[in-house]
């Protein structure tokens, strides 16, 4: 059985300026296991976003295979991919995306309730993502109670709650200190080892970098550079 996450193949990227166009990605190729913990690094520009979004199914390759999560992208709806997304991905940003009317239990929920979850499945998995995060003593709180940290905590039980099979994160880190960072590191590497989720970090944060197992070097929108990484904080 094929335990591909991600397979691409000589996915180019196009975006049109005018009457020009922009290749923001070159033939990129590229595999990614189950339970793998990876980073995507490289300078602002390089392509790190455009590629993540590519594999959320946010936008589409201008010629290329993607398959994720043994499905296709290339050939599913908008509609479809969007049902995958809520099923079976999660996405973390560096800004955090919470309503601001919603505790941090009802962000939370929120991904569950669309999915059409029965209540009482749904409070347990919630009160399961506050405990990983460690946010118990705040779920009754809005986010602007809430310090940077906290807000991405709530986002990330947000974007795990419904225990998905990948977890794509955009710089998640940009807007937080060290101690915060290594937190939230330590958070989500442990839930890489439980769940076995694989996750993919687009970041420049060398915070970031001393988790991963593998980092992929994306520069002006090719992968000059894919390296196995040995960790001390990776095997904790
Ligand atoms: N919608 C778009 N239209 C035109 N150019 C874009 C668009 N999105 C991204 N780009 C360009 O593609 C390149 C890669 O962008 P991006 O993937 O956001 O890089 P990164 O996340 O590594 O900073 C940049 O030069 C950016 O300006
Ligand atoms: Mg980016």
């Amino acid at each position: 059985m094929e335990k591909n996450v991600i397979t691409i193949k000589n996915l180019v990227k196009h975006f049109p300026i005018g009457v020009e166009r922009f290749t923001a990605l070159k033939n990129v190729d590229l595999i990614l296991r189950e339970g793998e913990f990876t980073g995507l690094v490289g300078p602002s520009g390089s392509g790190k976003t455009t590629l993540l979004n590519i594999i959320g199914g946010l936008d589409s390759a201008s010629e290329g295979s993607v398959s994720v999560l043994k499905q296709s992208m290339n050939n599913t709806t908008h509609n479809e991919r969007a049902k995958m997304r809520r099923k079976y991905m999660g996405f973390i940003f560096q800004s955090y995306n919470l309503l601001p009317v919603y505790t941090v239990f009802e962000n939370i929920e929120l991904p569950l309730i669309l999915n059409k979850m029965n209540q009482t499945e749904r409070v347990n998995k919630v009160e399961q993502a506050i405990e990983w995060v460690g946010l118990t003593n705040k779920r009754d709180s809005k986010p602007n109670m809430l310090s940077g940290g906290e807000c991405q905590r709530t986002a990330i039980a947000r974007a795990i709650v419904h225990q998905p099979a990948l977890v794509l994160a955009d710089e998640p880190t940009a807007n937080l200190d060290a101690e915060n960072s290594h937190h939230i590191m330590k958070i989500l590497s442990n839930l890489n080892k439980e769940l076995s989720t694989s996750f993919i970090f687009a970041t420049h944060d060398e915070k970031i970098m001393a988790y991963l197992r593998r980092i992929i070097h994306l520069g002006d929108g090719e992968i000059t550079k894919d390296e196995i990484i040995d960790n001390p904080k990776a095997h904790n």
